[in-house]
This record gives C-alpha cells, structure tokens and sequence, in this order.
C-alpha cells in the first residue's frame, strides 16, 4: 500500500500503541478518591499541563478533552450560543472551514446570531484586513483555521490573535491539522481545538484548549469530569496515547517538515518529467507543507481516484469527511467559482511520518 492520506488519518504510532495497551491494563476511576482513583486523575493533569506548556499557555488556561476535533469545535460554538444566548451578536468565519465549524455556525445563525462567511482568495486564506473589515462591535466570535485540510493553506492566526488581543471579540483557531505539527503558542487565542488522529493518536480523542476568561458550557451534560463542561468517565489510555504521540510528532517536526519540502519537491519534478499538465490549489503552509492539493489538467479527480485505488495507492478528493462519495469540494468551490475543470480535476496528496518518494513514483505511476 502507498498511502498519501495523512490529513484524513494517521495510523497509530507503535509507542503510542505501547502506552496505550500498558494503560489498559491499569485500573480506576479518575473521579475516585482512594489511591488509584486519585493515580488516575494525576496522569490526565500530567497530560493537561504538557499540552498548555507544548501551547505556551498559562497554567490558569484549561484544556478540556473531547472526543474528536469536531466535538471540540462544535463545544466552542455552543459555550458562545449559551454565553450570548440573550443578546445574540455577530460572528465571522471563513467559508473554508471545515463542517464541524460550517455547521454551527449555519446553527447558531438560524438561532438568531448573525453570521459573515468570508470568501476566500485564490490562496486560500482570508486576510486580516478582510476580518478587520469585517469586525463589529457585536462580534462575539471569530473563527478561523490554522492549516486548512483540503489544501494545506496557513492562515494567519498570530496576525488575527494580534487583532483581536483587545477587543470583546473571541478568537477560536481549528488546529486539528497544525497542532503539534507545527509550534503554536496561543496568545491572544481563545479557544484552540485539535485532534490525536492527526498526529498518530487513535480515533477518539482530541482537546480544546481555552484561555481562563473564555466561556465555555457543556455539551454533554452530568458528571462534573473535566471542570463540569465534559460529562464521561475520562478515556486515560486514549489522554496518555495523545501526550505520546504530541511529544513523538514535536520531537521529529523539524526532519518531518523538510521531509515534506522535499516530497513536494520531488512530486514537482516527477509530474513534470512525465509531462503531465499540474498547477497546486493555496499557498502551501512553510512549515508545515504536508498537503499538496494539485490540479491534475485533462485528468478527471474520480478517474485519478480509481486508477490509484487500483495500483493500492490511496489519495483523496477532498476532505475524507465528505468521502465515501466524491462530492466537488465546498473549499475549492469558493476558492475558484466557476472553474468547473479546476474544481473536477483536483486531488489532495498528504504526507506523514513514513512517506517516501516510493509512494509519489506510485501516484504518478497510476496516472499512466
Ligand atoms: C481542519 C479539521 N478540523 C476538524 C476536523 C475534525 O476532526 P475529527 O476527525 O477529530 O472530528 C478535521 C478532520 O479532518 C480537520 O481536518
């Protein structure tokens, strides 16, 4: 198999398996107050207090666990809806989020808070001017990746966290396909969420951080695990799992990174060695260029799908969310309206821990 899918899933790294399998085996409820209730509960505040030191946060910031980005997401747009839940206000995203954001934002609209979807430019980002432009007093929240998942585009948050630093406005980043990928620190960021599939933690686990003044309300309501906004007896094995794998992925992030530079490199050079017709869609992300979303000229994405699928190659279309069915992507869709071949004719490679030149000779070999 050649896999260059890593923005849809990682595979679970060995160590990360290791602590994971040892911790199984390990016993208590973390809300228990004898001894091994109690071990329990250190090692989640272990975890906790390796993210915000990884974050450059503030030991008073809180790191919630979810189970995913998305529930981490979709836990930011609720604690906004409950917080302003009288007086409504304004909120601005950008039209490329993933659906996770997308979604609650469309909900939190029909629940009366009004929304500006910032359209993207051909790079794929939006600028600050565009969300200074944007800004009113009444805006409660604005929401905006870091690393976008279709096509690999950085957006400025340390720009737009500056912006934001003094107003009543909060900030919230998706950095489920920058965080530990890439150093993130979270001044004047609200709410950080993120997820461990991305990183070689399994399915099932991610975080939100949030500053110590950001509201926040529970989704899931009853126990009071995890300061009383996550209800659920904590999945130690899984926390313990993501703290390996956050210190596996920082560790190696600079060899990763170059590693992806050069992949890019090198699919450039095969792609036009072959003479095949290529333009990438969005600026790549410096440090971090793991996703190529390239336009393959003349060649039908879902063809180039099934031809790679064949050989045991597998790309994508566009976001794995959307998959199962080859949709045009919404993010293409706003980055280049209109251009129907551009947006039939795309395919996302990403690269991870364990990509080789191997696998892109095999892409390019499968559009033969
Ligand atoms: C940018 C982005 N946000 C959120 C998510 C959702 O994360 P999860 O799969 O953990 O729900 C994804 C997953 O693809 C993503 O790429």
């Amino acid at each position: 198999m050649n896999y260059l899918d890593y923005a849809a899933t990682t595979p679970v790294n060995a160590e990360v398996l290791e602590v994971i399998t040892k911790e199984m085996a390990s016993f208590g409820n973390p809300s228990s107050v004898y001894r091994i209730g109690r071990e329990q509960k250190q090692k989640i505040e272990r975890v906790k207090k390796a993210i915000l030191s990884e974050l450059q946060a503030s030991p008073h910031d809180a790191i919630i666990f979810t189970s995913s980005g998305s529930e981490g997401n979709n836990l930011v747009f609720e604690s906004i809806r409950e917080h302003f839940a009288k007086e409504k206000g304004h909120i601005i995203v950008s039209a490329v989020e993933h659906p996770s954001v997308r979604k609650p934002a469309d909900f939190l609209e029909q629940e009366g808070f009004e929304v500006t979807y910032l359209a993207p430019n051909k790079d794929g980002i939006v600028t600050v001017s565009e969300i200074e432009e944007a800004l009113r007093e009444d805006t409660r929240l604005v929401s905006i990746m870091t690393v976008n998942n279709e096509t690999g585009a950085r957006f400025s948050i340390e720009e737009i966290a500056a912006l934001l630093k003094d107003k009543p406005t909060y900030f919230h980043t998706d950095a489920v396909q920058a965080f530990a990928q890439e150093a993130l620190t979270v001044d004047g960021i609200d709410y950080l969420t993120a997820s461990g599939h991305k990183i070689y933690a399994p399915k099932g686990i991610g975080f939100l951080y949030k500053s110590k003044d950001a509201p926040i309300h529970a989704l899931i309501k009853g126990g009071g695990q995890e300061l009383g906004f996550r209800a659920g007896t904590e999945n130690v094995p899984y926390i313990l799992g993501l703290e390996k794998a956050m210190q596996i992925v920082v560790a190696k992030r600079d060899e990763l990174v170059q590693n992806y530079q050069e992949l890019r490199e090198y699919l450039i050079e095969k792609l036009s060695e072959r003479g095949i017709e290529f333009e990438f869609n969005g600026v790549a992300n410096p440090k971090n260029p793991h996703i190529c979303n390239i336009w393959l000229k003349g060649r039908k994405a879902t063809q180039t799908l099934i031809f790679n699928d064949l050989k045991d190659v597998s790309v994508s279309a566009g976001s794995a969310c959307s998959a199962g069915s080859v949709q045009i992507s919404p993010v293409l869709s706003a980055m280049f309206k209109g251009e129907t071949s551009r947006l039939e004719e795309s395919v996302r490679l990403s690269f991870g821990m364990g990509s080789t030149k191997e696998d892109i000779d095999a892409f390019v070999d499968a559009l033969r």
